[in-house]
């Protein structure tokens, strides 16, 4: 299979839904050189904490090659571009701009209008600013006002330039891979420490859509929220119970304070200890109206009761991507109609969905037809969403090209370009050929 295609009459063919491609800051850019040390910059100098020992040092150096990656881009014939800024690339030490960072993203965005890319722009993918980390990072409360003050200037500078700011990229991953079970940067541990940085996070996003509703009133202004579905072992009570703890756990624990001002009522199982510090009026800020929600999917969990704890998770089986997660598109159009059911959703953007494969170049050639029939599924199993009713504007798929994947590093390719690290050479993949016609073609 070398195309992508979807039923001619699909909501995904018309001229008003959006087809992307995504990256993030810490993923592309490089040129360390130029900014602030950030918490990643620290997790990889700490050895075995990536894969490969690698960084972002260099990265795919789209700081000095940004000009041709959005040429490139264009000549996919995508309606969008999905970026994130790095903080420590436009705010001092001082919290003051940073002109030379700020003319780079201005830059870019400036380039993608001219060439009538939609510039989506989300306002943190995991770069905090290290000097911030060193005053606790997301376990210290005042990193949401910390946040919510580089939003407020950036957003500035940025002016009309943005079609779509993102608050914030999967906090999930921030909170729980970062200080509950320390596989992310900063890498700490305990159990006590996920739901105080899920908070702090949750307030930032909802201090930054304040700021945007001022200063950006006319972009649309949401958040980026992970799914992981969650399916039972079996159909027995305890382990129906054990799933639906573990999807209040880790999915609903970020959707249903920005939806309704709530967290999951498994708070009040929670120990003390383990619970956030919830301030007067926070649940207020944080649930603040959504111009849309940002989806990013990928694979799902299956659970099952556990003696000494809430649930088990069983390790993925199945099809399997490179990076070891099960192919189930099923469970995207499951997740939608059911997100749709339990809550008044504002339009969807899949905002990432992807697949690491095990690519080879062969005479400048990657034939990656097994990402091709990744995103033919997931786009059916989109479609099939739209079909029961659900509302869905656009789709991103992850990434544009191979890039630094956080603590698996440079070993795991989820581009639709391939990238040669020795020598910046892209190469659009099969994959990459077929998105293009799948979009230009329309
Ligand atoms: C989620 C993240 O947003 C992105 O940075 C990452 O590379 C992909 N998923 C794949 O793991």
């Amino acid at each position: 299979m070398k195309q992508l295609s979807l039923p001619t009459n699909s909501p995904l063919l018309s001229k008003e839904f959006t087809f992307g491609v995504a990256t993030a800051s810490f993923q592309i850019e490089g040129a360390a050189d130029n900014r602030l040390p950030c918490i990643w910059d620290t997790f990889c100098a700490t050895p075995g904490k990536i894969a490969d020992n690698s960084n972002g040092l260099i990265a795919c150096d789209h700081y000095h090659n940004w000009e041709n990656d959005i040429a490139l881009i264009d000549s996919l014939g995508v309606d969008a571009y999905r970026l994130s800024i790095s903080w420590p690339r436009v705010i001092k030490a001082d919290g003051s701009l940073n002109p030379v960072g700020v003319k780079f993203y201005t830059d870019i965005l400036d380039e993608l209008a001219r060439r009538n890319i939609k510039a989506f722009v989300t306002l943190y993918h995991w770069d905090l600013p290290q000097y911030l980390e060193d005053k606790g990072g997301w376990l210290n409360r005042n990193t949401a006002f910390e946040y919510a003050k580089y939003v407020d200037l950036v957003s500035e500078a940025f002016a009309e330039r943005v079609y779509s700011y993102a608050t914030l990229n999967e906090p999930f991953c921030s909170s729980y891979l970062g200080y509950e079970i320390g596989v992310h940067a900063p890498g700490i541990v305990g159990r006590e420490f996920g739901r105080k940085a899920a908070h702090h996070l949750l307030l930032g996003h909802g201090l930054a859509m304040q700021v945007l509703a001022k200063n950006s009133p006319n972009s649309l202004n949401g958040i980026v929220l992970n799914f992981t579905p969650c399916y039972p072992v079996s159909q027995s009570d305890a382990d129906l119970k054990a799933t639906a703890f573990a999807d209040d756990y880790i999915n609903q624990w970020y959707m249903r304070p920005v939806m309704e001002g709530k967290y999951p009522d498994i708070i009040d199982q929670l120990p003390n200890e383990q619970r956030p510090e919830i301030h007067p009026g926070d649940m207020d800020i944080i649930t603040h109206p959504l111009d849309y929600l940002g989806v990013n999917f990928y694979t799902r969990l299956h659970y099952q009761a556990s003696d000494d704890d809430f649930y088990d998770e069983r390790p993925h089986q199945g099809p399997l991507t490179d990076i070891g997660w099960e192919i189930y598109p099923q469970a995207l159009t499951d997740l939608l109609v059911s997100l749709n059911e339990k809550y008044t959703l504002p339009p969807i953007y899949i905002t990432e969905n992807g697949a690491a494969m095990k690519d080879t170049i062969d005479n400048g050639e990657v034939n990656d037809i097994d990402r091709i029939s990744y995103y033919q599924q997931h786009l059916t199993a989109l479609h099939n969403a739209t079909e029961q009713g659900v509302r869905v504007d656009g789709y991103f798929a992850w990434s544009l090209m191979d890039n630094f994947e956080w603590a698996e590093g440079y070993l795991k390719r989820f581009g639709i370009v391939y990238v040669d690290y020795h020598t910046q050479q892209r190469t659009v993949k099969a994959s990459g050929l077929a998105y293009s016609k799948l979009i230009t073609n329309r």
